[in-house]
Parts: structure tokens; sequence; C-alpha cells
């Protein structure tokens, strides 16, 4: 094996272990590459861009520590880490000072980023975090979050199997905010959507729940939660239900019993039970049918 090869073998190993899965080179390239055990990562880009020439171990060493953009995912955050733990903890201290969202200045300053397990099948993605949210800087800890985790419980699952996040990762702002929380806009959102993108490309669930119409929108999904929920949508590629958001329901309790709305958020839990393969007994497939 020459210096050069020597090295570009090296090199790709190294962007491996930094989780570069897709590196594009010309077909010379990975003729000097092959028979090296090391396929997987150096599969062609499948549009691959204009062929990269690596003609010495310089060339090499640059162009593999600088990918051209094409190279990257769009929107996603490139974080290191040789596990998606690592990588979750990396991309979770980027987000405590990112300023494309704190220079907004409608953002208030706690980040609270997520919870759960990085090896979920389920992903719940709410819109921002709220008063209580932010104290104990964990999403959905609040009586909306209460009720998602009853959700969750009546899915036969527990909390800690599942991973709940929020599109934006800071508290919105308000005059005289006392602990009224308001919707994140358009604009708070988009500053913070390479967070949850990458933490959707790192978990890689099966199935994705977006939580409300705003949750929805800030995963590219717009309508409202009437028109959209029912059926699955898709995220980057992955199944995603929308239904209402918990508060939609504490709010539909306070006005009757809510059964109605309640029902509808459990007609989506068992599509989404369903798509995973979970077991539904009977007693599940009850809930909340009007008597
Ligand atoms: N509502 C959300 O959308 N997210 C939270 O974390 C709490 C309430």
């Amino acid at each position: 094996m020459s210096a050069a090869t020597q090295l570009l073998k090296q090199h790709l190993q190294q962007r491996q272990l930094q989780g570069v899965t897709h590196i594009p080179l010309r077909a010379e390239a990975l003729e000097k590459l092959s028979g090296l055990g090391r396929k997987p990562a150096i599969r062609e880009m499948p549009e691959a861009p204009k062929p990269i020439a690596v003609e010495s171990a310089l060339e090499a060493r640059r162009i593999l520590d600088n990918p051209p953009p094409e190279t990257k995912k769009a929107g996603l955050i490139e974080v290191a880490g040789a596990s998606i733990e690592e990588k979750l903890a990396a991309l979770r201290a980027m987000a405590e000072t990112w300023e494309p969202a704190l220079a907004l200045n409608s953002l208030r300053k706690t980040m609270v980023f997520a919870v759960g397990d990085p090896h979920a099948r389920l992903m719940f993605v709410g819109e921002a975090p709220g008063a209580e949210e932010e104290k104990l800087r964990e999403p959905f800890v609040g009586p909306a979050g209460q009720k998602l985790t009853a959700i969750i419980k009546a899915m036969g699952l527990d909390r800690p199997q599942v991973y709940i996040s929020n599109i934006c990762k800071f508290r919105p702002a308000m005059d005289n905010q006392g602990s009224a929380n308001r919707k994140p806009t358009a604009e708070e959102m988009k500053a913070c959507l390479p967070f949850v993108l990458t933490e959707i490309d790192l978990i890689k669930p099966q199935v994705i729940v977006a939580l409300g119409a705003t949750a929805a929108e800030g995963l590219g999904i717009p309508g409202s939660v009437g028109g959209l929920r029912g059926r699955f949508h898709s995220t980057s590629g992955i199944p995603t239900m929308v239904t209402y958001h918990p508060s939609y329901l504490l709010r539909e309790e306070k006005m009757g019993d809510g059964i109605h709305a309640k029902r509808q958020v459990w007609e989506d839990m068992l599509k989404v039970m369903e798509k995973l393969g979970l077991p539904i007994s009977e007693k599940q497939r009850g809930y909340f049918k009007a008597k």
C-alpha cells in the first residue's frame, strides 16, 4: 500500500469514528482503496458531486478534512463522538449558546434540550419549553407533560423508553412573563430546527409524533391538526403522526370531559402502536370510546 493510500485509509477511519458515513471519491480512489476491508465507509454518494482527484497524500488530507458542502446533509449539525450518546451530548452543549436563536432576542436564555432513550423507537416532538420545563431543564414536565406521560403509559410504555424533544430549545419570552408561556414563532423554530433534525438523524426513531400544529409546522408539515391527524406524514423519511397537543386536551377537559379529543388522540396513538408493532389489548382498543 502506498503512503498516500495508507494516509487516505487512516483519514477515512478517523472520519468514520466522527460519524461521517458518506465521502464522495472518484472511481480511481475507490479502486485504490478496495480490499482494505472498510467498504461501508466509502460507499459512493448517490448523487456524487464533481469527481475529486486524490493525487497526493497532502491533497487527500485536505479533501478529507474539508469535505465539499454537498457531502454534509442539508440542515444538520455535524457533531463529533463515538456513540449516539456522545454525539447528543456534543449537540446539547452546542445548543446552550446557539447564536442564531439567542440573537433573535425574543427567546429566554435557558436552554432546554430533550429527555429519553437515545435508542428510542418512538420520538415525541413538542413546540417549546414552558415555565416548568425551564425550571427543571427538561421538556414536558409541567401539566401538559403529565398528560403526555399518561398517554405514553396508556400505550404500555414508560417515559424513559421514548425520546421527548421540542422544536424550539428556549422558552419564548413575553413582557411581564411570570408563569405565562407562548408558542414559538416560525422564526424562532427555524433558528432551532437544525437541533431537532440532527436529533432525529442520530436517534433514527421508527415513528415520530408531532404534538400540535405548531410542532408539525416546525417539522415542515403545515396545516391544522384536524386536517393532518389520523394518517402518517414524513419527516426526513420517518413516518410522522400529527396529533393534538396535550395542552389542548387539558383545555378541552376544563370545558367539559374532553372525551372526543382524547379519543382522537388515542386513535392516533393506536396507529402509532400498530406501526411500531406494539401489542394492543382489547382494553386498550376501547379506551375513551363514548359509552
Ligand atoms: N409544551 C411543549 O410543546 N413542550 C414542552 O416541553 C412543554 C410544553
